[in-house]
């Protein structure tokens, strides 16, 4: 039994979009999407018409279509949502290589006075109308970036047969700098807070499937204004059994290379949308360069940086150390002291723990922070106790050293440093659709 008014309504994926005409020229079809622009020459108009998929022009033609239709097209202002038929013709105008000769238009909704228009508008603007700024051509571009390179990350963990494992967002534990906390009282249980990693629990998960990997929002109450900091980022993390710290450079190695090709691939047209210059990522197809911790300051010394021994990399001195080179750069063997409390002493030299942070080139920074855990249950406790936690909310996180502990390594992306990196987004919170920084939590 049909619905009423059901009956010609076509099936959802049958719906024909404006990326599906390429080879369609002569053939009639409708449209529906968002005017982005309007512009008359003589008796013909031109109406661009956006729908996701692509742009397109509409050409209306006083003499092809009725006086009614040829007038609405006053009515068109930026964002009017319509309906547009006619015939698929060639055309060099767009990536598709066709327009549509308007024979009918129907308004579905008006739009009036949109507030972001072609001229330049100020970055406070354009974030206070980030709902409305999402449709503009570059965020088009940028979010489809973001959603390529999250495909890629999948691509890459499903054939390696890794399982998703989803880590809790309430948390009582704190994963990395306990400064950067955002609390919340839990019911009769105390505080909670909003997880910074989902780590821990990977860890967990490792003993169950033995590649695991999780994504989603991660949180840091951090005080930090710069162009790397959100309050709310995502994260890409991945955990692996038997893995030791060179596993682990070599999987994120060969999974950024993965990602890149992917976007070089089948994003060429966002790519050049943002004016990137695709050179520049190709700096990835060769190896990436290791760099340990103490090579790194010696070559930050002679460049004139003000590092000693023990402190943490900068954004000037991860910039400095990626230099002119495309090539990203791992800094490995951390001293103790700057870094987590579960990363792995490294047995040659007590000092320091077997991680590294994967350093992207043009002054983008650390995009990744990877470790190999403490498999020890005496060293982990002893750490934990060490910077200050409380013993009794890590009793379970122990336990896992306890129960046939092994060698295991991991790490995580930050999507949005990536994504900014790949775009080439001088700051991060164009990255995701709602930022969230210190001064900002509208819209
Ligand atoms: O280096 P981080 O703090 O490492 C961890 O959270 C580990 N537990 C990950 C793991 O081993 N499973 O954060 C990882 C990445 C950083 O390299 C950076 O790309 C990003 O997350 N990140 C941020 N991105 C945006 N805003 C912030 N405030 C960020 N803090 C970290
Ligand atoms: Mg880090």
């Amino acid at each position: 039994m049909q619905m009423d008014g059901q009956e010609n309504k076509i099936k959802w994926n049958e719906r024909i979009k404006i990326k599906d005409l390429k080879d369609k020229t002569g053939q009639i079809h409708s449209l529906t999407g968002w005017v982005f622009f309007t512009r008359k020459s003589g008796n013909i108009r031109f109406i661009g018409l956006r729908d996701g998929s692509g742009k397109i022009q509409g050409v209306l033609v006083k003499e092809e279509v009725d006086q009614a239709t040829y007038d609405l097209f006053t009515r068109l202002k930026q964002e009017t949502c319509i309906q547009m038929s006619g015939i698929v013709q060639e055309s060099k105008r767009n990536r598709f290589g066709v327009e549509i000769l308007v024979k009918e238009i129907e308004i579905i909704s008006i739009s009036e006075n949109f507030p972001i228009t072609p001229k330049e508008h100020g970055t406070d603007f354009l974030l206070s109308n980030r709902h409305l700024w999402l449709r503009s051509s570059r965020q088009l571009a940028l979010f489809n970036i973001r959603n390529k390179v999250i495909q890629g990350m999948r691509d890459f963990f499903a054939q390696h047969d890794f399982v998703q494992m989803d880590s809790p967002i309430l948390t009582q534990n704190v994963g990395e700098d306990p400064k950067g906390l955002f609390n919340l009282s839990y019911f009769d249980l105390g505080e909670a807070y909003l997880a910074q990693t989902g780590q821990l629990y990977l860890e967990a998960s490792i003993f169950a499937h033995g590649n695991v990997f999780c994504f989603g929002p991660t949180f840091r109450a951090e005080k930090s204004k710069t162009r790397r900091h959100l309050t709310e980022f995502w994260m890409l993390e991945a955990e692996m059994a038997f893995m030791d710290n060179v596993d682990n450079m070599d999987v994120q190695e060969d999974l950024i290379r993965f990602v890149i090709t992917k976007v070089l691939d089948e994003c060429s047209w966002h790519l050049k949308e943002l004016e990137r210059d695709v050179e520049a990522l190709k700096g990835c197809m060769e190896p990436f360069i290791r760099l340990s911790y103490d090579e790194a300051v010696v070559i930050l010394q002679n460049k004139g940086a003000k590092i000693n021994w023990g402190d943490d990399l900068g954004a000037t001195d991860e910039t400095l150390l990626t230099g002119d080179s495309l090539v990203p750069v791992f800094v490995y063997d951390y001293p103790k002291k700057a870094k987590a409390f579960y990363m792995k002493e490294n047995p040659l030299n007590p000092k320091t723990v077997k991680c590294a942070d994967l350093l992207a080139p043009e002054g983008y920074g650390e995009i990744i922070g990877g470790s190999q855990r403490e498999d020890s249950e005496e060293k982990l406790v002893s750490r934990i106790l060490e910077v200050g936690l409380p013993i009794e909310p890590y009793q379970w996180y122990v336990d896992l050293r306890r129960y046939g502990s092994v060698k295991h390594s991991g790490f995580g992306i930050g999507l949005e440093r990536l994504v900014g990196w790949i775009c080439g987004i001088h700051h991060i919170r164009e990255t995701i659709p709602f930022p969230r920084m210190m001064e900002r939590v509208y819209p």
